[in-house]
């Protein structure tokens, strides 16, 4: 592709190539927990040190996260791929994704996933909204581990995974389908 294009087909091609790695959010509130794969993320300031991430408004994760005050965001390895497809197929609406699986309450009692070696601990600051299918949640990190070999999942290898939500969803209009979609 180049040349003029459509910015709609562009955005398609570029988001392709930049091949981001996959996290997995977690939140909690009011005695939930909830969590998602998620290829939208990324430190958004150096001092004072910001993350951030955007979550579907059509996933259950989102639903938790916006009443909550803290995430928590694994950074997945090559090793992950049955945690990137639990937490990336299936949706809190229906199934209890940790169900089986060790977990830590961190800050704010967000859940830690005692798999992954390799996570950051934040308090949200800001919401934003614009109006598309993401919102935007900004955070402080307050607590991180990092592995020193980590290698991480990219989202290129996860291309086979049928996301639990489909983007264009919204919770209560049409239900919880399980169709085509990306983030
Ligand atoms: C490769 C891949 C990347 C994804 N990236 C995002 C993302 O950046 N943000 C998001 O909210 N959902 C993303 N999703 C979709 C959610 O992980 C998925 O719909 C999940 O099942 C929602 O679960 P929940 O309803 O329990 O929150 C992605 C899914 C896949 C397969």
């Amino acid at each position: 592709m180049t040349g003029t294009v459509p910015p709609d087909e562009a955005l398609a091609a570029i988001a392709a190539v930049l091949d981001p790695p996959l996290t997995i959010v977690t939140a909690a509130a009011d005695g939930q927990r909830a969590g998602c794969l998620v290829g939208f993320h990324s430190q958004s300031s150096i001092v004072p040190g910001r993350y951030s991430v955007w979550l579907s408004k059509a996933n259950h994760t989102y639903q938790v996260a916006v009443l909550s005050s803290h995430l928590a965001i694994h950074f997945l390895t090559a090793a992950d791929m049955e945690l990137a497809e639990r937490f990336g197929t299936l949706t809190g609406d229906r199934a209890d994704k940790f169900a089986g699986l060790a977990v830590t309450a961190g800050p704010g009692g967000v859940p830690l996933l005692d798999q992954c070696a390799s996570w950051l601990a934040v308090r949200r600051t800001a919401i934003l909204d614009d109006g598309g299918d993401h919102a935007c949640l900004a955070a402080e990190p307050v607590a991180a581990s990092w592995a020193e070999d980590f290698r991480p999942l990219l989202t290129s290898d996860a291309a086979h995974l049928e996301p639990g939500h489909d983007s264009a969803e919204r919770p209560g209009v049409g239900g919880a389908g399980r169709t085509r979609a990306g983030g």
